[in-house]
């Protein structure tokens, strides 16, 4: 079951453990799992999640209307358009639709109702085959995925033993780490965990011997979001 509000006070720092510690939920689609980070609203939500198709599974024909952010974590995501691999980077604006299918299974991060008014470019990136630019401090490297209105996503890795300046997110922060331990003052955070940092919040980021790959995204909640539609009487 998807109640309809799931990690909802975005004043509040979440963490949520990875989906091999909670296990995933069942979705409407067989052989479609989720695994639940934030959800605002009903049948129309504003939601971020991680979902896992089974091979041969495949999802209804959906439309975007506040536009649809997923990065490929594991597999092959395929629609009507496309195949993506691992590592694919896609934006579909609102407005768009498809009807998305795993021949030999896949796991996305998935953002719903995230977009704001005017960003309307779909945008497809490889990150397997992109380079890396050198990140603020010795041992990052930062991979820019996506900018629009105060909003900035990012792979960002850290080499092991990397330590970042004690820094504030005006807009909040939210990360996913994709591969190795990242780690902050607040505590430790294996592969598959998410956070989401509120307004003004403040931290020192490092890595020990592990080093780390994060998805980030800055500014969201600093921005102006488009609305699902108030449900009609
Ligand atoms: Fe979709
Ligand atoms: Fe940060």
């Amino acid at each position: 079951m998807n109640p309809p509000h799931f990690n909802a006070d975005f004043d509040q720092r979440v963490v949520v453990p990875p989906p091999s510690a909670t296990g995933w939920l069942a979705s409407p689609q067989p052989g479609v799992q989720r695994h639940r980070l934030d959800r605002v609203g009903g049948e129309v939500a504003r939601a971020t999640s991680i979902v896992r198709y089974d091979a041969g599974s495949s999802f209804a024909r959906h439309s975007h209307g506040g536009g649809e952010e997923f990065l490929v974590l594991e597999g092959t995501f395929s629609d009507e358009h496309g195949d993506y691999a691992a590592g694919s980077y896609v934006r579909n604006p609102p407005g768009t639709s498809h009807q998305p299918f795993s021949r030999n299974g896949c796991t996305l991060f998935v953002k719903l109702w995230q977009f704001s008014a005017g960003d309307s470019e779909p945008l497809h990136i490889a990150t397997r085959e992109t380079a890396w630019r050198p990140g603020l401090v010795p041992g990052l490297a930062v991979m820019p995925l996506h900018e629009f209105d105060g909003i900035s996503t990012a792979l960002v890795r850290w080499a092991p033993h990397t330590r970042f300046s004690t820094h504030t997110h005006p807009g909040g922060e939210e990360i996913l780490v994709l591969e190795g331990l990242f780690r902050d003052e607040h505590g430790e955070y294996p592969a598959g965990t998410w956070l989401r940092n509120p307004r003004a919040s403040r931290h020192t980021p490092f890595t020990g011997a592990e080093g780390a790959l994060i998805y980030v995204k800055v500014g969201l909640f600093g921005a102006e979001l488009l609305q699902p539609a108030a449900p009609s009487a």
